[in-house]
Parts: structure tokens; sequence; C-alpha cells
């Protein structure tokens, strides 16, 4: 105990001497990130659609990846869950029995593909191609009467989508940001 103590304390004492002297403390460990692996992580999707990645989906591919990797959790039409509930739900928003889903709350089709390409499915996310996620996006759009079961979606037509509660937020005036400019 005594020994790790004093083992402890010289430790701590030439790390703070260290960086007294200002000198670049080298670990050792790890590697210098490429800029490939950077843009591995670098997949933000903006509203206005800057960031989509290329390839594209329709509602029938979308169909058969959604009944494969999702209905298990969010319900074979996106409203029996066991978890959150996609679609429905339009219009209850200013009632005593609000649903939020994809089709009644969220502002915008873009940061939907975000969302998916990032996070979904719940237990291997990032493990779906960007074609394989406009197809869920063009699917759970169409299911929630947002868009036409022949629209095929891509980095072009996504961004045009208008979703039903667009206008359903505010950004208060002190944060000095502005709206993007998007349907
Ligand atoms: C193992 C269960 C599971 C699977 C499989 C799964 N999800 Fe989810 N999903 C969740 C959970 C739990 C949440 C809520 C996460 C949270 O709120 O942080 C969620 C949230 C979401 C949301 C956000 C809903 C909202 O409005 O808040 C979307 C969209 C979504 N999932 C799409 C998908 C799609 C598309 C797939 C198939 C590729 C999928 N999920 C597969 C469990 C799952």
């Amino acid at each position: 105990m005594k020994i790790g103590r004093i083992i402890g304390f010289a430790i701590t004492g030439l790390c703070f001497g260290v960086l007294v002297q200002g000198e670049p403390i080298e670990f050792e460990i790890g590697q210098t990130a490429t800029q490939e692996d950077i843009q591995g992580w670098n997949i933000d999707v903006t509203p206005n659609g800057d960031g989509l990645p290329n390839g594209q989906g329709s509602v029938d591919e979308g169909a058969k990846v959604y009944a494969a990797k999702c209905a298990g959790c969010h319900g074979p039409t996106g409203v029996e869950g066991p978890y959150n509930r996609l679609v429905g739900g339009q219009g209850s928003l200013g009632t005593d029995r609000p649903h939020k889903t994809v089709g009644s709350y969220w502002p915008y089709a873009t940061t939907l593909f975000d969302y998916i390409f990032r996070a979904m499915p719940l237990t291997a996310p990032q493990s779906l191609s960007a074609n394989k996620v406009y197809a869920l996006v063009a699917w759970i759009l169409y299911r929630n009467d947002i868009i036409d079961e022949n629209m095929v979606l891509d980095r072009f037509t996504l961004p045009t989508i208008h979703m039903p509660n667009r206008h359903g937020f505010q950004i208060s005036p002190h944060m000095g940001i502005s709206l993007p400019t998007s349907p």
C-alpha cells in the first residue's frame, strides 16, 4: 500500500514535471487518424441536405429492408411497436393524446436519413448501405402519406420533401441561429 502510494506520487510528480516544462507528452499509443478514418465518422446530414451521400432507394426496396431489420422493434407497419412509433399521428399533436412520429413530428426528411444511417438498427448501427437507408426513408415517408409510392429518393429528391410539421418548431431568437431554408 505504502509502496503503491510512493510510486503513485512519483508518477504524478513526473507527469507534472513534464507539464510544467511544457514538453509534449508522448503516450505511444494509437495512431494518427487518416483522412479516410475521419471520413467514416463525418456522416452528418444537415436539414437542407448537405452531406447526403450518393445512392438511391425506392419504397418497394424499403419495405423489404424494413421487414427484415426494423419491424421486430417498430412493428410490421411502423405503428405497433414495441419501440417508437414511426407512422401515423398526424393532427394529434395538439390533442390530449399526441402521437409523436416521423410523420406527425419530424420537421425534415433529410435528418431522418441522418438518424437511420447513424443509429439504426439499434443493435447494429451504421451497418446499412446508403441505398438501403434511402429505401427505408422512402418506405417510412410513403407509409406516412408524405410521398407517392413510385418516388425514388436520392440526395437531390430527398431535400425537396415537405414534412407536415415543418413549421411546428420555433427557434428562440436568443440562440442567434436562423432556420435552414428547405421546403
Ligand atoms: C432492437 C430494436 C430496434 C431495431 C431493430 C430498430 N430500432 Fe429504431 N429505435 C429503437 C429504439 C429503442 C428507438 C428510440 C431510441 C431513442 O429514443 O434514443 C428507436 C428510434 C428510431 C427512430 C426515431 C423515432 C422517433 O421519432 O423518435 C427511427 C426513425 C428509427 N428508430 C428507425 C429504425 C429503422 C429504419 C430500423 C431498421 C433499420 C430500426 N429503427 C431498427 C429500437 C430499434
